[in-house]
C-alpha cells in the first residue's frame, strides 16, 4: 500500500473538478455542438457564451483577420482558452506593483491553449490571414463579456 499525497485530486472525470483548460478542449473539439451558431463581425469580435455553470463559463470566440482585444484581465477568475481554427497571438504581461515590466509572445495554432490565473493581463489578436475560432473558459465566471 502507498500513500496519496495531500494535494491529490479525484479524477475529473468523476467530479465537478474539471480544470478550465479541460473544459475548453473538450468544448473545442466538439464542434459540433456550436459550429452552426459561430458568426463574424466584421467591425467588432463577435463573441457567444455558450454554456455556464456554478463553477465556470464557456463561450465561443471568432476573429476576423486584424481584430484583437485591448490588454485586459480577468479580475478574480482564472481560466484557459484552446484555438480551434485560425491562428492567434497572445501578448501576455507580467504585471508587477501596477507596472507592466515583462511580456512574452505565444502564437497558437488550432489544439494549442493557454491557461491563466487570476490578475494575468494579456492581449490577444488575429494576426494572420484567416478567420479564426477560439473557445474560452472562465473561472468563476466573469461578469462581463471577453469582447470588453
Ligand atoms: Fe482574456
Amino acid at each position: 500500500m502507498f500513500a496519496v499525497p495531500p494535494n491529490t485530486l479525484p479524477n475529473a472525470s468523476e467530479s465537478g473538478l474539471a480544470h478550465p483548460v479541460r473544459v475548453a478542449r473538450e468544448v473545442a473539439e466538439d464542434r459540433r455542438r456550436w459550429a452552426h451558431r459561430v458568426r463574424y463581425d466584421r467591425d467588432t469580435r463577435w463573441s457567444l457564451l455558450l454554456y455556464s455553470t456554478d463553477e465556470y463559463e464557456v463561450w465561443v470566440l471568432s476573429w476576423l483577420p486584424g481584430q484583437r482585444t485591448e490588454l485586459h484581465d480577468h479580475g478574480g477568475s482564472d481560466g484557459a482558452f484552446t484555438v480551434v481554427s485560425g491562428v492567434l497571438t497572445e501578448r501576455a504581461v507580467r504585471s508587477d506593483s501596477g507596472r507592466h515590466n515583462a511580456e512574452a509572445l505565444h502564437v497558437l495554432v488550432p489544439g494549442q491553449s493557454r491557461v491563466f490565473g487570476p490578475h494575468y493581463a494579456h492581449q490577444v489578436h488575429n494576426e494572420g490571414p484567416d478567420p479564426a475560432i477560439s473557445v474560452h473558459v472562465y473561472r468563476p465566471g466573469r461578469a462581463v463579456t471577453p469582447t470588453t
